[in-house]
């Protein structure tokens, strides 16, 4: 089993997963977007490059608020996960977004050509970070502005940990720690010396941590569950019996996060700014 989260082998896996996925996602992600487009300073009318965007958040949301008079360029390392931006857009007939194949290591566009680069959940994925903050040094403008989310520590987000905890008991091999690449950032400053050597003019690292507290007796992480196992069973001679373990074990997990009444869950992200200097500057 695939289980380096740096490898285009484990994203075209995931795709048509998350391509399924993906209307639903962008629903409930919504409380996600926002500290990040406030993060890069998102307006009307700016050419903004998005990074990973998988299937299409934080594209879309970001779309809508550049206008008519902007443009959002939506783009992933591999097709499969693209597959939902490049549906979503025709579905939704939206003309100010465009979708394309792009390694964020070595990005296909000029110097200078974004006021804005965002990225959500994939800067970690880069197998080579320090050149894909290079890369988006390179493609901002002068005094452009660029805002990643990353993770924070995989114990503060009660879904990966459940749900990671539950594949890993299972798979072994597939559990993933604080500095793997899905945590590499998960530590305030890990991202400094980064945007210092790709020589930002300025750096920022903030976090976003948030304690949602769910009804009992609706089962809101099946999305996930979808996501992350549907990919590892696909296929599998021993599928049912095997997701019928990683289920009872995820069920008993977010049984233990019930509080009065209420499953009180933890999402700890975190968000590295950074600005382009000005020309001569
Ligand atoms: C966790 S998903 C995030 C997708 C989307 N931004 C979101 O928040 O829902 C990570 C994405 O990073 C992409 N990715 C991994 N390595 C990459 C690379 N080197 N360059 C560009 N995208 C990459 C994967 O294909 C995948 O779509």
């Amino acid at each position: 089993m695939t289980v380096d989260s740096s490898s285009d082998a484990y994203w075209r896996t995931r795709g048509p997963f998350w391509q399924r996925e993906a209307d639903l996602m962008a629903r409930a992600a919504q409380a996600l977007n926002q500290p990040l487009i406030d993060a890069a300073n998102i307006a009307p009318g700016q050419k903004v490059l998005d990074l990973a965007s998988g299937p299409g958040e934080p594209a879309f949301t970001i779309a809508e608020m550049v206008g008519p008079d902007g443009h959002v360029v939506a783009t992933d390392l591999v097709e499969e996960m693209l597959a939902g931006t490049r549906r979503r857009i025709a579905d939704l007939g939206v003309s100010n977004i465009s979708a394309k194949i792009a390694d964020m290591q070595a990005l296909p566009f000029e110097a200078g050509s974004f006021d804005r680069v965002t990225c959500r959940y994939g800067i970690m994925f880069a197998p080579d970070p320090a050149m894909a903050f290079s890369e988006v040094r390179r493609v901002l403008r002068p005094g452009g502005q660029c805002a990643f989310m990353v993770w924070g520590p995989r114990p503060n987000n009660t879904m990966l940990e459940i749900l990671h905890q539950a594949i890993a008991d299972e798979f072994g091999g597939a559990n993933q720690h604080d500095g793997d690449a899905p945590f590499r950032f998960a530590a305030n400053g890990s991202m400094t010396a980064l945007f210092d050597a790709a020589g930002f003019a300025q750096a920022e690292e903030r976090e976003v941590e948030m304690t949602p507290r769910v009804e009992t007796g609706k089962p809101f992480w099946e999305v996930q569950f979808r996501m992350n196992v549907g990919p590892l069973l696909a296929g599998h001679p021993d599928a049912a019996p095997i997701e019928a373990r990683i289920r009872k074990k995820v069920e008993a997990g977010f049984a233990d996060t019930v509080v009065d009444g209420h499953h009180q869950l933890s999402i700890h992200a975190r968000i590295g700014r950074g600005t382009a200097p000005q020309v001569g500057g």
